[in-house]
């Protein structure tokens, strides 16, 4: 288990102040205590710097659960407040890249060539101009072939692994947008993650085909990636006023318990605005409810990285047992 001994400064939401050197650990004046009471409207608890990068994978492969979306903004949100975050688009769509201004046109050096040409990540990595400390693997058309081009390539799950392996950045996040599907793309993502982060819309079926998912995050885990496991869910488009949302919500957190972050993303009209402007909703409205809840969930799991959960209101700590324990989620799931 980390130590306490790396949590960053507090911090105001939602500007960051300086950004530390690359490689330095951040000064840390305390550890968050047990039991720690935070009020909202408070200075909220810092966001912690990893002390190794966390390598997280954003998969459901039903599609347009929010899993770009919340890419996207949780990458900037960590950013914002200090990490270095890398996101790599492994969306044929490149809506990732899209959301984050970068150029992905069928010319741009793009994870396909990472993928199948074995370019080096360095060779296609570009900052995003907005956010300091925040850059991207794009994805451009040509990811479309590479379900089909992959198939006959030596060690066809494990490319992405190798290729991040090699890329010696100092980073602390890595979140890797995956597609709507279950094909190579997202087994090379869930074989160079440790962490899956699973985003579920609050709607009616918002479970249905999760079960699949699970089973293949098994299979991985089993034959090729004895680190991954699912961290971190997180409830998208949630609508307070219907009661269906509600319903949802309740199920998810009976069904997976502590992995269910308590901070869940409301349904909001700047997040899904924000993207035509080649923005996150983190730049191009900081203070709305969209830009705050990401920041939130973003905390939330930089501060579950070092065991403390934290939900707006109190944060304790979670024992490291408790932490890894990892019930057979795919039970009773479709
Ligand atoms: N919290 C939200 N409030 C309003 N609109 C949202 C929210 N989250 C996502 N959207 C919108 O819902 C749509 C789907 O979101 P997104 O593209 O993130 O899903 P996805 O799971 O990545 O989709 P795909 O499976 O096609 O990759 C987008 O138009 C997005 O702008
Ligand atoms: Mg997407």
């Amino acid at each position: 288990m980390r130590s306490d001994a790396n949590i960053a400064g507090p911090m105001t939401d939602p500007v960051p102040g300086p950004r530390p050197a690359d490689s330095e650990p951040v000064a840390v004046p305390a550890p968050v205590p047990a039991g720690l009471p935070v009020s909202r409207g408070t200075v909220a608890p810092p966001m912690p710097r990893p002390e190794q990068t966390r390598v997280m994978v954003v998969a459901n492969q039903k599609g347009g659960v929010g899993k770009t979306t919340t890419t996207v903004n949780l990458a900037a949100s960590l950013a914002l407040h200090g990490n270095r975050v890398l996101v790599i688009d492994l969306d044929p769509q490149g809506n990732a890249s899209t959301a984050l201004g970068i150029d992905h046109h069928a010319d741009v050096p793009s994870i396909y060539d990472v993928l199948v040409d074995n370019k080096q990540l360095s060779d296609v990595v570009q900052p995003v101009t907005e956010v300091e400390g925040l850059f991207c693997a794009p994805a451009t058309i040509d990811l479309a072939g590479a379900e089909i081009e992959l198939v006959s390539l030596v060690a066809r799950e494990s490319r992405l692994d190798r290729a991040i392996k090699a890329y010696q950045q100092p980073l602390d996040y890595i979140l890797i947008d995956c597609p709507p599907s279950l094909g190579l793309l997202t087994v090379n993502a869930l074989v160079a993650g440790a962490e899956v982060l699973i985003p579920i819309q609050c709607e009616y079926y918002a479970l249905e085909g999760l079960g699949q998912l699970l089973r293949n995050v098994e299979l991985v885990r089993g034959h090729l990636n004895p680190k991954l496991h699912v961290s971190t869910i997180l409830l998208t488009m949630y609508d307070g006023r219907t009661r269906l949302a509600s319903q949802v919500a309740d199920e998810v957190r009976t069904h997976f318990g502590q992995e269910v972050l308590r901070t869940s993303i409301p349904r909001s009209v700047r997040i899904s605005e924000a993207p035509s402007y080649g923005q996150t909703v983190l730049t191009y409205d900081p203070g709305s409810s969209g830009a705050l809840s990401y920041l939130e969930a973003a905390r939330e799991i930089a501060l579950r990285g070092i065991g403390v959960h934290y939900d707006g209101t109190r944060a304790h700590t979670v024992g490291r047992q408790q932490q890894q324990d990892q019930h057979s989620m795919s039970e009773g799931l479709q």
